[in-house]
């Protein structure tokens, strides 16, 4: 009865330390990719390392501005370092802070001595390099992602996913250089199936540019499957069949209305398998314990009669 006693808090234990895992993943966003080609180096503790590490802290420190966009530079001549971070346009600048801060700390550890580097998250992405990268726009390097679930009647789905896409990203260049460019917009696809696209670009893109990188990221989107994204260091362009970003944050919501039982109920949905998954997966391992306890008290009972019948057995 004891060991059970014991056995019972250790359960709760695993309960509460996967709850508190789940709200320290909250913090920290997640990582897609990233790239620094190592064809081009700095040495260690070069001028040029104090630089990207002074404009790392820069982008840090200003990861509140609100709206989600900051470009610097750190030191001069040919040892200066231009950088600048992008938060997806959805988010708190809570939010934003954390994933630049997070991100600034982790582009160093994955590109010690590369002179330019770019890191993408869902939330953020961050970049530098010896060149100057503002209001320029930069199409490589360019990352695809897909889903792997496949979608049913495929024509339909790629057809729709074109035409809202293209409403999105022709939403998202259109604003002045300096404007904020991010767009969302949904669409149902089936009764119980909708769509939600999702297109940004840096805003110190023109209009132009920004249309030119996101017909690029859309043209590289595969269709036909639940998901996709394209990543850029200057825009980006995702899709989903759920709702991956914040639609009350965004300033005036795209015209067609969700019918809002759907979106509650998905949350509802999400929200139970997370709060609930740990505590049932604990429950099942609990009467998995006892089972197996039990069955080594009849298994003993077991080998003490093959005893007793069969003679000697393993
Ligand atoms: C650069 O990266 C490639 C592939 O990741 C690796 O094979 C190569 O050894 C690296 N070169 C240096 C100098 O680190
Ligand atoms: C870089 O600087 C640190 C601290 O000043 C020092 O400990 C380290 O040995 C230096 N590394 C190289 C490769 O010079
Ligand atoms: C933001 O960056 C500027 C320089 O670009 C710097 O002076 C400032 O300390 C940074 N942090 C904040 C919170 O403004
Ligand atoms: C940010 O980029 C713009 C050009 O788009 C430039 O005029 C401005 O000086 C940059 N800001 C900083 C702090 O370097
Ligand atoms: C950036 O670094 C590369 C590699 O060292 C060099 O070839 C290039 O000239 C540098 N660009 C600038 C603008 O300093
Ligand atoms: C671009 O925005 C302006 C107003 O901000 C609007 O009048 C115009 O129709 C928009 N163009 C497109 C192609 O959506
Ligand atoms: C999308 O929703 C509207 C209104 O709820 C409905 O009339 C239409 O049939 C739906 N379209 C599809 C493809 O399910
Ligand atoms: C969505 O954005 C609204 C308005 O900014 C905010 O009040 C709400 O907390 C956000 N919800 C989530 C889940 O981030």
């Amino acid at each position: 009865m004891e060991k059970f006693k014991a056995r019972i808090n250790l359960f709760l234990l695993v309960i509460v330390l996967s709850l508190l895992s789940l709200a320290a993943e909250a913090q920290r966003p997640n990582y897609l990719d990233h790239n620094c080609p190592n064809t081009t180096t700095f040495s260690i503790n070069s001028t040029y390392q104090a630089n990207r590490d002074a404009l790392l802290s820069l982008l840090s420190s200003n990861g509140t501005r609100g709206d989600g966009f900051y470009n610097t530079t750190s030191g001069s001549g040919a040892d200066m370092v231009y950088g600048l971070f992008l938060c997806r346009g959805d988010l708190s600048t809570s939010v934003c802070q954390a994933c630049v801060t997070f991100a600034a700390d982790d582009i160093s550890q994955r590109c010690p001595v590369e002179i330019t580097a770019v890191i993408w998250y869902d939330e953020c992405l961050l970049r530098y390099s010896n060149q100057s990268i503002f209001s320029s726009v930069a199409e490589e390097p360019g990352i695809l992602m897909v889903s792997t679930q496949n979608i049913n009647d495929q024509v339909r789905f790629n057809r729709q996913l074109q035409a809202t896409m293209d409403d999105t990203v022709t939403e998202a260049a259109n604003t002045s250089r300096g404007a904020k460019k991010f767009a969302i917009r949904e669409a149902n696809f089936s009764s119980f199936q909708n769509l939600y696209t999702l297109a940004q670009c840096t805003p110190d893109l023109s209009s132009m540019d920004c249309d030119r990188c996101l017909q690029f990221a859309m043209g590289n989107l595969p269709g036909g499957n639940q998901g996709g994204r394209v990543l850029t260091p200057s825009c980006n362009v995702r899709y989903e069949t759920y709702r991956f970003y914040n639609q009350t944050a965004v300033a005036p919501p795209p015209p067609p209305p969700a019918p809002a039982s759907g979106g509650n109920s998905r949350r509802t949905w999400r929200t139970i398998v997370v709060v609930v998954v740990p505590i049932v997966v604990s429950i099942l391992l609990l009467f998995f314990t006892c089972w197996l306890l039990k069955r080594r008290a009849s298994k003993k009972y077991d080998h003490v009669q093959s005893e007793n019948g069969k003679g000697h057995h393993d």
